[in-house]
Order: C-alpha cells, then structure tokens, then sequence
C-alpha cells in the first residue's frame, strides 16, 4: 500500500487501483491520463460522514479540488453540498445534477452576474468577504426581488502552518474579514434589506497537518458567534472551511473522523452543540484518490543532472512549478536492472516544467510512470500552455472503468479565435 492511497497497491510487478492494472489503462486511453478511484472517493466522503453522524450537519465537497462532472456526481450520491467560487462551477455542479440548496458560494471577486445566477439558481448560502461586496450583493437581490442568505468569512489570524501560496487565515492575506472588523460588519449586513445573515465560516488554509489551527480557528469564530448573537443578530450554522492535508510523502495528517470529533467536542464544551456546522473540504476528499499517468520519451543524462522527460507537463499538473510540491513518483511496472537518479521533466520550454526532482527510478523509454496524490488541485489547475491537449479523465469503479473526460481535441484549442478578414 502507498502512502494515504488506500486502494492504490502492487499486483505482481504492476501498480493497480482497485486492481486495474494502471499500465493497461495507459495503453487503452493514452497519456498523459488522470485515473480516479470512486471508491477512495466515496470512503474519503465517509470518513466525513460518519463522525457527524446525529449532528445537523453538511459536508460542501470544494469543486475546485476536482470539477469533472463524474467526481461532482459520485459526492452529490453520497450526499455532499458543494462549495462553489465561480458562476462556471455553478453551472457544472448544476450539470452534475447536485441540488442547489446544499451549495455554498465562497470566493473573495464574485461579480454581479455570478450574484444573479447564484440568486436566481438559489444556492444555500453566499459566503461574503467584504463591506462592498455585502453592499453589492444586497442591490443585485433587491433588483432581483430576492433575499440572499449570507455567512460572514472571517479572518481568524490563526497561522496554519503550511506553504504562504496556500495559507489564507493570517492577517496579511486578501481573505476575508478582520476578526476586529467583524461584529460591526455584521451589524451592517442587519440594516440591509436585501440580505439574511444564516452563518459564519472561516478558512484557513490547505494541507494542513495539525488540529491545533482548525481548534484555535473555531474558538476565534465561536467568540465571535458569541458577540454578535449577543448584538442580536442570529448566526444559524458555523462553516469551518477546508484545509484538511493528505499524505503525499511522510506527512501524517490527522484522519477526517478525527477532525471532526474534535471539532464537535469544542463546540459542545462551548455550548454551540446545537449549531448546524459545514465544512468545506477539497483536497481530502479526493487528493488520494487519484493519479497521473504518463509515459518516458527520453531518458537524458547531462553533466549534473539525468533527465527523465516525460508526455506530461507543467500545464498537466501545475502543483510541483507552482509549489515546488513534492509529489510521489511510481513505475506502472517494476523492471530489474540498476536504478538511477533523475529529475523527472516535461517537454515545456521553461525551466519550471518539471514534476519531480531527484528520484531513484528504474525506467526506460517507453515506460509508464504514475504520479501519485493527483486527484485534487491537478486536473483543475492543468491548462493548454504550448497548445497541448488536457489530459483525459478516466474513473474506475470496482470492475468497471469509465472514461469521464476526453482529451481535448487538438483543433478545438483554437476553435473560438478568429482570423482577421483584411
Ligand atoms: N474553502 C475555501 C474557501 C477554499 O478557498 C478552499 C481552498 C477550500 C475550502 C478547500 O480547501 P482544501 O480542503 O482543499 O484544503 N491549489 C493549491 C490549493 C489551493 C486551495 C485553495 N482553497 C494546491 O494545489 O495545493
């Protein structure tokens, strides 16, 4: 068994999900391909479930993690709300068929058409991060003729301890309210007309391997609940966020099911226990459950490096360039023969392109690789950077395997651009 990966294993010599053969799926559907694991998905889906048990409660899956209609589906069946930050994931969760009333829309930029759609698709709650923005989405709903629930997204100034790209509860960063700014903020949500104050939520960050920060996030939220339910205003549910880290090398984050009986047992010893709580997590409900798949081109030793280069690229999976993330690295099928070190890069004219550094792999041209953990933030992030294709999607299931994306035609890259007629 791998790391975190649960349903990922060795068959023989070959690196199987739920017992298919990864090798043979990249010869059937080609690479670079993302293959997911329904399975892990649902468990992940489970583990969240089953420590809310009894408690009014909604787990609001973070689509950017992974919007394929097919991943969206399978936590709509398990049912998981969303969590949604732009009028396109509105439209896809819609698509796949989720209902609208478990939908929270979070995200610090939402403009006035995204307020309409949202309104009029009647989502579960807007999560508002600024005076302004309250401002505007309170005219769009009185145009409108409607009322838009609204939490508040505080700013808790707890540090999460993770990579700064991906930390959002300090000071410092553009993410929601000051905690000294809150309670007026309420306040002024009150007097407008347009609104409904339902909740509170807060985010602190992603790949978080610790409870103590999510612990002290809530008690920073819980006295806020406190101040302003005191000022008279009523505060439904507390949304914890996401955040929540996954095992991609030695990290050993705690398991959702202790993460949330932790999180009940504080707001019990606090006497929120009634409350309805949210969460809102991405990365642990489906970073596991996938990998990527891609086959060696060349193998290029140079003076202080060997090369690896493979059919995929930073525009495939953007973690390891944008975060200098540290990813797991798997031949498909184990070959004898002397390993060697090699960074493992992608055809991409940058330096950037690469997907992992210094890694003993026996390999040779020909061979197919795994990248291990890429079920969230990889697919959604990928892009058509040297007009290359998106890879396809794939998701197993028990014994069936279900092709759930296509790679992108090449033409239709460039199937929206125009020639100038002159
Ligand atoms: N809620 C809000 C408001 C968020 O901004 C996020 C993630 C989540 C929930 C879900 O967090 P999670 O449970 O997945 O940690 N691209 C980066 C991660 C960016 C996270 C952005 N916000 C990466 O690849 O590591």
């Amino acid at each position: 068994m791998l790391p975190g990966a649960p349903h990922l294993a060795r068959q023989g010599g070959e690196l199987c999900l739920e017992g298919h053969a990864l090798s043979a799926l990249a010869r059937q559907f080609g690479t670079p391909l993302y293959v997911y694991s329904r399975q892990a998905m649902r468990d992940a889906a489970q583990q969240y479930q089953r420590a809310l048990q009894g408690r009014r409660h909604l787990v609001c899956y973070a689509m950017k993690a992974n919007s394929n209609l097919a991943v969206l589906q399978t936590f709509a069946q398990a049912g998981c709300g969303f969590d949604i930050v732009s009028g396109g994931e509105l439209l896809r969760v819609l698509a796949a068929g989720a209902d609208p009333a478990k939908v929270v829309f979070s995200g610090v930029g939402k403009t006035r058409a995204e307020m309409q759609q949202a309104l009029l698709a009647a989502v579960r709650c807007f999560n508002v991060e600024s005076i302004p923005e309250l401002d505007r989405l309170n005219e769009v709903a009185l145009s409108l003729g409607r009322t838009a629930p609204v939490s508040l997204r505080v700013n808790p100034d707890v540090d999460a301890g993770t990579h700064p790209y991906i930390s959002t509860g300090l000071k410092g960063n553009k993410f929601g309210i000051a905690h000294d700014q809150a309670l007026a903020t309420y306040r002024h949500a009150a007097t407008l007309a347009g609104l409904k104050v339902v909740g509170i939520d807060c985010h602190i960050g992603s790949q978080i391997t610790q409870l103590a920060p999510f612990l002290d996030a809530l008690d920073r939220v819980l006295d806020l609940v406190e101040a302003v339910e005191a000022a008279g205003i009523t505060i439904e549910h507390v949304d914890v966020g996401g955040g929540l880290g996954i095992a991609y090398q030695a990290e050993v984050p705690p398991d959702a099911g202790q993460m949330v009986q932790q999180v009940l047992a504080r707001l019990d010893q606090r006497g929120h226990g009634h409350r309805e709580l949210l969460l809102e997590p991405g990365r642990s409900l489906v970073g596991n459950a996938g990998v990527l798949l891609t086959e060696v081109q060349y193998l290029k030793p140079a003076e202080a490096k060997n090369f690896c280069i493979v059919d995929a690229a930073m525009n495939d999976l953007m973690r390891p360039a944008l975060y200098q993330a540290w990813m797991g690295v798997e031949a498909c099928t184990l070959r004898d023969g002397p390993a060697s070190v090699y960074d493992v890069v992608g055809p991409v004219c940058e330096s950037s392109d690469w997907l992992a550094r210094d890694r003993e792999l026996q390999v040779l041209p020909g061979d197919v690789l795994a990248i291990l953990s890429a079920g969230a933030y990889s697919m959604t992030m990928a892009g058509n950077y040297n007009s290359r294709s998106r890879p396809a999607e794939v998701m197993v299931d028990g014994d069936q395997v279900h092709l759930v994306r296509e790679r992108d035609e090449p033409a239709s890259l460039f199937a929206g651009e125009h020639l100038i007629n002159r």
